[in-house]
């Protein structure tokens, strides 16, 4: 059982606890933060039980998304949350996702994160690929997917039901071996 813990300058990127419930509702309780999302609003309940249950999962396990909190150093608080799901039948292929809290975004955040968990993922581990997957309207993930070097891949047009309505997707990845080369690890 890996208990995951990034540093990137500003941020802590670590499990999360139910110190963190109060941060956690405050922003997962916003319509503007869910939009996008697989999930609806939550209430403090919903919140509890989910960190509760995600404080049972551990990175490496394969096919279960884990979540993590993304803490401020300056404010010591949580200000965000991000998850890694390592492919069901190939643990080399990982899918990410992010929330920042609206108070915090736009401040570069969630840029910081992504390139933490990156380098995490293709430097100290085995992991040959990473995959996002976006909502087609979602241009604030769109934006930052891109900014980091992601490749889009796909552009699935209505292929999921989602919050009442057909919705679009947009698939991103990145290689390691594209990764390194962005970071001029390797020679080209
Ligand atoms: C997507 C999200 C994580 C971005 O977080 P953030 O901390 O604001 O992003 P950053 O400040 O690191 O910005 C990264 C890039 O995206 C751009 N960007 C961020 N938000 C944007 C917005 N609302 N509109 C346009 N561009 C935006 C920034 O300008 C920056 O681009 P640059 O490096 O070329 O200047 C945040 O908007 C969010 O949590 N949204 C709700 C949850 C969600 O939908 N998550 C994605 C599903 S997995």
């Amino acid at each position: 059982m890996e208990i995951l813990k990034i540093q990137t300058t500003r941020l802590f990127i670590r499990h999360l606890t139910l110190l963190d419930l109060s941060d956690f509702h405050s922003y997962r309780s916003d319509a503007d933060v869910t939009k996008f999302q697989g999930f609806d609003i939550m209430t403090i309940e919903q919140c509890e039980d989910f960190i509760k249950k995600n404080s049972t999962k551990y990175f490496g396990n394969a096919g279960e998304w884990v979540q993590y909190g993304i803490e401020s150093k300056e404010k010591g608080k949580l200000i965000g949350d991000c998850a890694i799901k390592l492919q069901q039948n190939d643990t080399r292929i990982a899918e990410i996702g992010i929330t920042i809290s609206p108070s915090e975004q736009r401040k570069g955040f969630a840029k910081e994160v992504l390139n933490g968990i990156l380098n995490f993922l293709f430097e100290t581990k085995n992991i040959h690929r990473v995959v996002e997957i976006v909502d087609a309207k979602n241009i604030a993930s769109i934006k930052l997917l891109n900014s980091i070097g992601f490749k889009q891949e796909g552009h699935f047009i209505e292929n999921i039901f989602f919050k009442g309505k057909w919705g679009s997707e947009f698939q991103f990845a990145m290689l390691k071996r594209e990764w390194l080369q962005l970071n001029k690890l390797i020679s080209k």
